[in-house]
């Protein structure tokens, strides 16, 4: 059943609800107060008044006048408003979840920045449609870093499934993660558990042990290991790997990120124009060197028998393993630590019981099956990437011309207009998750498992399966299986810890400042 209720009546019934979970962390983004015409469902079902056709409506807003609406509306974005008011504020404005905007960087990194931002968990999925929109070169929006970062190839992830590329990499890809699956659980374990001793030391000498740098070392040296059984510190690399990364990633995505800088210095040297890619060219060569020289033969192998030169193969394992991996590694780890450490001790006492409980029935070790039986585990990792999803901007170009959907509304789109999608705002709606804005850790067990289709960091739901055909995370599995292994390593460790919380360009930083060793 369905029902309509207003703004305050919203507001009691998200206050009284039993589910909440004591979360000291808010969501960074507020959906409560754009939602001007909050009705909830008390279902996890959309309103059936939502099947019947909806009001046709002109897509409201405006890009301004060239190049000086683009300027305003970055400014917007990352001065004058910051990223969650410069959506919420225009959806209050229009009273809608689809309106047009110019997304950053604009001028002239991106020759145009116009795009349908969609809001809502409706709108949103057009954008896994593979029969509606086209996502061919634009992995990072509307303007593509040059290739030359790349080593002059269009890498998998800007390729469309209609380009008979994309198969044969993505089957390479597969086969990357495929190979040497058995390596997953015992190397995440070893380079896991050298982390926390690194933490522990840190702590117990500054009261306090910031978790990014151990974080970043222990993600690079637990990719290499598993997938190519190579450990970075016995080759040239050492342990230059994560800061050359973040440098070379750096390159690619400056035109959407803030430093914190004065904005009349950092908006004209980071946003305006690309970051000159020689100056990152031999660190590049590097990381380069490693990955031609690690990758085990049967890698190269795959990669030739696909019709894959070395070369191109090359370049899309360091993309896929430093950009997209590690990458998502960094965002995402601090970021469930985060959660969980804010949901706080009993929770956390949960967790410890059901991960211990689980690996001493399947012989005291950490298996597929043993990870299988925590349920509570899957539900807290589900819900961090629902909560604050690692990559939270989307798009994709209308192949024709389209109606899309939000709750109240239909919308014509034409053929060749950029769709764009912040996806914190679409998961965290509230006409689909009750308490949206707040971490409830176990949200996904049982008939809460059902809400599965609405989790879409993957690009794709997370009931749907990345395949040759659609452009779903290659890596979704892999993905879901090492954020349990560390929700898994922590809890055979630790009873219980606690974080502090600050900023970066990229994610959350986390220090940790309390690490209670497992006293069961
Ligand atoms: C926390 C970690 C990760 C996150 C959050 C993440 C997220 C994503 C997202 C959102 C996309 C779609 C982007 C778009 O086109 O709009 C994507 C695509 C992709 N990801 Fe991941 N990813 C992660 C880890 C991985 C891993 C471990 C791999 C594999 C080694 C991987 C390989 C890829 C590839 C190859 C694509 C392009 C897929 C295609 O072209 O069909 N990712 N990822």
């Amino acid at each position: 059943m369905a029902s309509s209720l207003t703004v305050s009546s919203l507001l009691v019934h998200l206050q009284s609800s039993s589910k909440i979970r004591a979360c000291k962390w808010k969501s960074s983004s507020s959906m409560r107060a754009f939602t001007t015409k909050a009705s909830v469902s008390e279902t996890t079902s959309l309103p059936a008044s939502e099947t019947a056709k909806l009001p046709l409506r002109e897509i409201p807003g405006d890009y301004g006048l060239p190049f000086v609406g683009p300027i305003s509306d970055r400014l917007d974005y990352f001065y004058n408003q910051g990223r969650d008011v410069f959506f919420r504020s225009r959806a209050q404005k229009y009273n809608s979840t689809v309106f047009r905007v110019n997304m950053p960087p604009g001028p002239f990194n991106s020759s145009d920045p116009r795009v349908i931002v969609l809001l809502d968990a409706k709108s949103f999925p057009v954008l896994f449609d593979m029969t509606k929109v086209e996502k061919r070169d634009l992995f990072t929006g509307t303007y593509m870093p040059s290739l030359e970062l790349t080593g002059g190839y269009r890498i998998l992830s800007y390729i469309d499934p209609s380009e008979p590329k994309h198969e044969t990499l993505k089957r390479f890809i597969f086969f990357l993660l495929k190979h040497r699956s058995s390596h997953v659980i015992p190397e995440f374990h070893s380079t896991y558990t050298a982390m926390f001793e690194t933490l522990e030391k840190e702590l117990a000498d500054k009261g306090k042990a910031a978790f990014g740098d151990p974080n970043d070392q222990a993600a690079f040296n637990f990719l290499a290991r598993a997938l190519f059984g190579i450990n970075p510190p016995d080759t040239k690399l050492g342990s230059d790997g994560p800061s050359i990364i973040q440098k070379w990633v750096f390159f690619q995505l400056g035109p959407l990120l803030s430093l914190g800088l004065p904005k009349f210095i950092e908006d004209p040297t980071l946003h305006t124009i690309p970051l000159p890619p020689f100056l990152i060219k031999s660190d590049y060569q590097k990381l380069y060197d490693f990955f031609y020289e690690s990758a085990a033969g049967d890698v190269f192998d795959e990669a030739s028998r696909l019709g894959i030169s070395k070369e191109e193969a090359c370049h899309n394992l360091i993309f896929a393993t430093c950009f997209n991996s590690f990458g998502g590694m960094k965002i995402l780890f601090p970021a469930i630590l985060k959660w969980i450490a804010g949901a706080g001790l009993k929770f956390q006492a949960q967790l410890a019981e059901e991960v211990r409980a689980a690996v001493k029935a399947n012989g005291g070790k950490v298996t597929m099956a043993a990870l299988e039986a925590m349920p509570l585990v899957k539900s807290a990792v589900y819900e961090a990437l629902r909560i604050e999803p690692p990559v939270p901007l989307q798009y994709g170009r209308a192949k024709k011309d389209l109606v899309i959907e939000s709750h109240e509304n239909s919308f014509s789109v034409k053929r060749g207009e950029m769709l764009f999608g912040f996806q914190p705002f679409a998961t965290k709606d509230p006409k689909i998750f009750e308490n949206a804005e707040e971490y409830v850790g176990d949200r996904f067990v049982g008939e809460g498992e059902k809400l599965l289709k609405y989790v879409v960091w993957s690009n794709g739901p997370e009931t749907e399966s990345t395949s040759l055909g659609n452009k779903q995370c290659a890596g979704k599995d892999f993905v879901v299986l090492f954020s349990r292994l560390l929700v898994v390593e922590l809890f055979l460790r630790y009873d219980s810890f606690e974080v502090e919380i600050g900023s970066s360009p990229l994610g959350v930083s986390v220090n940790i400042t309390s690490l209670k060793k497992a006293t069961s």
